[in-house]
């Protein structure tokens, strides 16, 4: 599966690791998916933990999320950073074998992962939970990464630096940091280790780190693969590089202190509290000019979404980043944060930028590449693209409408007091409220879930066929440049 293609030949590109990272991505979002829709399962019915520690909520709730960001997210993130900047700098990747270890690396990473978190092995910090020996592995992996990504970079044959390679550059350089400061560790066993900060300052960095993976993961990173897939699919230059610009500078400079809006109400220092506040508000701008560049690089071709199912998979993540990136400013007002936080709205939030956005795009970006990444002239089926789009669109729709009515439920009964100051419901009162939303929930992921299987199988199908793209259409594939036009 992984041989040498006319589209992957020494002298050209290094799609290989494209293509195998692609291929994990897919598998990941279904397995991490597919935990999600278990865990969901458990919220509904408790005796789905099964009365043991290792199958229990707590212990099966970071896998997950450790799934869902690193292994799936991460793997999208590793396989279009490499496809765009091969392509976009003219040259190929400037190490196979560091490819190689990167690749696997992550993969052994995330085994680590999925075996000792079930056996309670953890760090209990929520994204980093992953004890020291893993974290070492993820340092080791990244800087390969890194080094790879800015080499190739180096030896570009082209003058221009791409946008899209400003973004994903930005994301690697910002998520080795936390990560490496995040983790400093004292390891006591060898696997148990304990942080070297204690109290609010610990606090402070778990979310500094934990508010740049939503930051620099789960969106910069993704506005790289923005910036690159949706003028080649919409094909259309992007809408304004001068905006491109200022949002990057404006978004990498503000993200990094939002972090404090994780901890209102909390032991850290009052100023600390309404700076995060602040800066979440006006991080609404670059978040906002970032959507409507990608939005408006669709003048002139908005028909096409008519018949083209790959296009409305991502302009449709840009509508989700909207929303999400309008929530979350709000929900970092102490005001309203004072009733949505440890609520149901907080996931509802998660999930319209995770399901509507990360996965969204990651899923249109897949289709688009998978063709090309095999030799294909187009996916097997265009029609189930289209059918997995509805499944997406539904089920992301259902998760969050159900957890935003959860939410906002919870908040206020928790806060409802009678006349004599006694609190007017109890928690299970509050719990009893919510099954309905749960049950709504789970049916949203279950659909989203679906459509992952839908797409595995319409990827054997375009692999697996023998039918290859005309040489012509291969060639011109293999030269097509950078999306402003180069
Ligand atoms: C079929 C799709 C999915 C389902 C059914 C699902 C379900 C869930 C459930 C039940 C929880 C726990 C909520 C709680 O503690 O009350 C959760 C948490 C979470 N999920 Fe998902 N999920 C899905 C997809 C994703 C994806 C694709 C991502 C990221 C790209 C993601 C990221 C997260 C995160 C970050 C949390 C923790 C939220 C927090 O602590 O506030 N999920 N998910
Ligand atoms: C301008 C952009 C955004 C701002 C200002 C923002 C703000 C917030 C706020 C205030 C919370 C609730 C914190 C709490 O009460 O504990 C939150 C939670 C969260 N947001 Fe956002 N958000 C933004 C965009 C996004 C996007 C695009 C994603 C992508 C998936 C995302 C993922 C998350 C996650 C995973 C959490 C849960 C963290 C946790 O408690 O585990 N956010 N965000």
């Amino acid at each position: 599966m992984f041989k040498e293609t006319p589209l992957d030949s020494a002298d050209t590109y290094n799609y290989t690791v494209v293509r195998q990272f692609t291929l994990m991505t897919l598998i990941w979002g279904i397995v991490g998916m597919g935990m999600g829709v278990f865990i969901a399962a458990q919220l509904v019915w408790p005796q789905l933990n099964f009365d043991l520690s290792w199958t229990s909520f707590g212990r099966l709730r970071p896998i997950h999320t450790n799934l869902v960001i690193f292994a799936f997210g991460g793997s999208a993130l590793f396989a279009t950073s490499f496809y765009v900047v091969q392509r976009t700098s003219n040259v190929r990747l400037v190490s196979d074998s560091l490819a190689r270890l990167v690749f696997w690396g992550w993969q052994a990473a995330i085994l680590a992962m999925l075996v000792t978190y079930p056996l309670g092995y953890t760090t209990s910090k929520e994204y980093a939970e992953m004890e020291w020996p893993i974290a070492l592995l993820v340092t080791v992996v990244w800087l390969a990464y890194a080094y790879l990504f800015f080499a190739t970079i180096a030896r570009r044959r082209v003058k221009h630096i791409y946008v899209g390679n400003w973004f994903y550059g930005a994301f690697i350089v910002v998520t080795a940091m936390v990560h490496i400061v995040n983790h400093v560790l004292i390891p006591v066993t060898a696997l148990k280790s304990y942080p070297l900060y204690s109290g609010a300052t610990d606090a402070m960095i778990q979310w500094w780190y934990g508010h740049s993976v939503v930051g620099f993961i789960l969106s910069v990173g993704f506005l790289g693969m923005m910036y690159y897939f949706v003028p080649k699919q919409a094909e259309r230059p992007i809408y304004s590089y001068r905006l491109s610009i200022v949002h990057f500078w404006a978004i990498i400079s503000l993200y990094i202190w939002a972090g404090p809006h994780h901890l209102h109400y909390t032991a850290l220092p009052d100023w600390a509290q309404s700076l995060g506040m602040v800066m979440s508000i006006i991080l609404l701008a670059p978040s906002w000019g970032g959507m409507i560049n990608g939005m408006m690089t669709l003048s002139g071709a908005w028909h096409k979404l008519r018949t083209d199912p790959i296009l409305r998979f991502l302009v449709v993540s840009l509508a989700f980043y909207g929303m999400s990136t309008f929530e979350g400013p709000m929900m970092a007002i102490k005001t309203v944060n004072a009733l949505s936080h440890y609520t149901d709205w907080t996931i509802g939030h998660v999930h319209a930028g995770a399901l509507g956005w990360v996965a969204m795009i990651s899923i249109g970006t897949l289709y688009h590449m998978i063709p090309r990444l095999w030799g294909r002239e187009h996916m097997h089926s265009v029609a189930s693209i289209n059918t997995h789009f509805w499944l997406a669109t539904i089920g992301t729709v259902l998760y969050i409408a159900s957890m935003w009515v959860n939410g906002i439920t919870q908040g206020l009964m928790w806060r409802a007091v009678n006349q004599d100051g006694t609190l007017t419901y109890s928690f299970v009162e509050a719990l009893e409220a919510s099954h309905f939303g749960y049950l709504v929930r789970l049916g949203g992921g279950g659909i989203f879930a679906s459509g992952m299987l839908l797409m595995a199988w319409n990827t054997w199908k375009t692999v697996r066929t023998s039918e290859r793209a005309p040489s012509s259409l291969v060639a011109r594939r293999r030269s097509e440049l950078s999306p402003c036009g180069r």
